[in-house]
């Protein structure tokens, strides 16, 4: 309609659409960083979770929840940052749109009332028609953003309404420091929450301290029940566990948890450092001792290979390991903490010849001179043992050294051709 303003407007339309991608660039940048920060959150939080049974095993709530809070302090950081671009992004466009329409106003409305310009309901027209597109447009995009951050927030919350509630153990109170005599199952029932039949059965049996117990049974004997109970993972329905005459369920769980160190069929290595891997759980890490349970657990040879040696990154999203270097790290870290009763539960997965005998070794270092209930897959371990207990159907139904039942236990001597016979 009238050049000069059409003019006008091609030289400010470029500066703000310039001013407005700054914005826009800023906005994205803390986007993909709050993305970032918020996937970091996450695999903290899911790492957490997954190894719940290392992070409450290794006594590390306090440590995780401080990891936790960190990443979400992080977190907080980014998205104020976001939000305060994206609060700057909305009076500047208002800003903009003022400084738009005095300009047109004044030049155009002084062109028109001198009338050398249009007409001025042709004036009217062209700025209403300009300011009623922008509007819309800045609305629908603003919608769209919406729509998604609350579909992506929907979808966590149906989540976690989906969980279900897990009844935790009851709190105890006495505090212990070691174990001296030893530790009692007497009468054990256990039942899990969801399911008919009792998987442990009036389970009655002893670990003098310092003694090795192995317990053989086929798989869904309630070996895993066995080792979770003592863990504290579970609490007995019936019947009791006895640490040195004191019941398991009145002791303190940090207290206990102090004492124990878990190595598990499922390793679970954190996305941090070999280091801090060994030392998992330790709030003042100790060099020295690191390098000390790495080298008893046979892992020094691997880790001095890794790129940056005890400082690389492992774990889910860091270098990955072969499973016997996972084992032998998850070794390494029980014999870190030097715990006063360890419950292992061996390995079923086969490994190479020489990674089995290096695991073996690494085993063996680990349990020498400790209270030790193993769930054993390994011959050696079995033959070691001070005493074996053998599980069916969540019952001992034999229980000796493996000469002694190898010679009167009809139902290990089928276990033991089944699962050792072979090798
Ligand atoms: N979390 C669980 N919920 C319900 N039942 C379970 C759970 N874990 C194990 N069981 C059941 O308890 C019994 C003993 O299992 P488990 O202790 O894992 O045996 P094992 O370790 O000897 O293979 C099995 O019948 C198994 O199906
Ligand atoms: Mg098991």
């Amino acid at each position: 309609i009238d050049s000069k303003m059409t003019l006008y407007i091609t030289v400010i339309v470029p500066l703000i659409v310039i001013g407005m991608s700054i914005i826009g660039k800023h906005l994205r940048r803390y986007g993909a960083r709050t993305q970032e920060k918020m996937a970091e959150l996450a695999s903290v939080l899911q790492e957490g979770i997954t190894g719940i049974r290392v992070v409450k095993g290794f006594n590390a709530e306090k440590l995780e929840a401080s990891k936790f809070k960190k990443f979400a302090d992080k977190y907080l950081h980014n998205i104020m940052k976001m939000y305060r671009v994206r609060r700057l992004a909305g009076p500047f466009n208002e800003l903009i749109g003022a400084a738009i329409a005095a300009c047109l106003l004044w030049f155009g409305g002084r062109k028109v009332i001198l009338g050398v310009g249009p007409s001025p309901a042709e004036f009217m027209q062209y700025i209403l028609t300009l300011f009623l597109m922008m509007q819309p447009i800045k609305a629908v995009s603003d919608k769209v953003n919406r729509i998604q951050q609350g579909l992506g927030a929907a979808s966590r919350v149906f989540w976690l309404l989906d969980l279900k509630w897990v009844s935790a153990p009851k709190k105890g109170s006495i505090r212990i420091k070691d174990i001296k005599d030893g530790i009692k199952f007497e009468h054990v029932w256990f039942k899990y929450d969801e399911s008919e039949n009792y998987a442990l059965k009036d389970l009655t049996f002893e670990i003098p301290a310092g003694s090795m117990v192995a317990l053989v049974g086929h798989s869904g004997a309630g070996k895993s029940t066995t080792a979770d109970i003592l863990s504290r993972f579970y609490t007995p329905q019936k019947g009791k566990v006895l640490v040195d005459g004191i019941d398991l369920a009145e002791i303190e769980d940090s207290s206990w948890r102090a004492l124990l160190g878990i190595v598990s069929q499922e390793v679970i290595l954190f996305n941090d450092t070999v280091s801090a891997n060994i030392s998992y759980g330790d709030p003042n890490p100790d060099t020295k001792r690191i390098y000390e349970a790495a080298k008893a657990a046979n892992a020094l040879e691997f880790i001095e290979k890794l790129p940056q040696g005890f400082n690389t990154i492992i774990g889910e999203r860091g270098l990955m390991l072969s499973g016997g270097e996972r084992q032998r790290i998850a070794i390494a870290r029980a014999i870190y903490r030097n715990p006063k009763l360890l419950i292992l539960d061996e390995a079923t997965s086969a490994l190479d010849t020489r990674s089995e005998m290096l695991v073996q070794q690494a085993i063996d270092n680990l349990i020498s001179g400790r209270t030790v209930l193993v769930i054993a897959h390994r011959l050696s371990t079995v033959l070691k043992a001070d005493k074996i207990i053998v599980l069916e159907k969540g019952e001992k139904i034999c229980e000796g050294n493996h000469e002694e039942l190898y010679e009167t236990c009809e139902q290990y001597r089928e276990i033991y051709d089944l699962q050792f016979g072979k090798k």
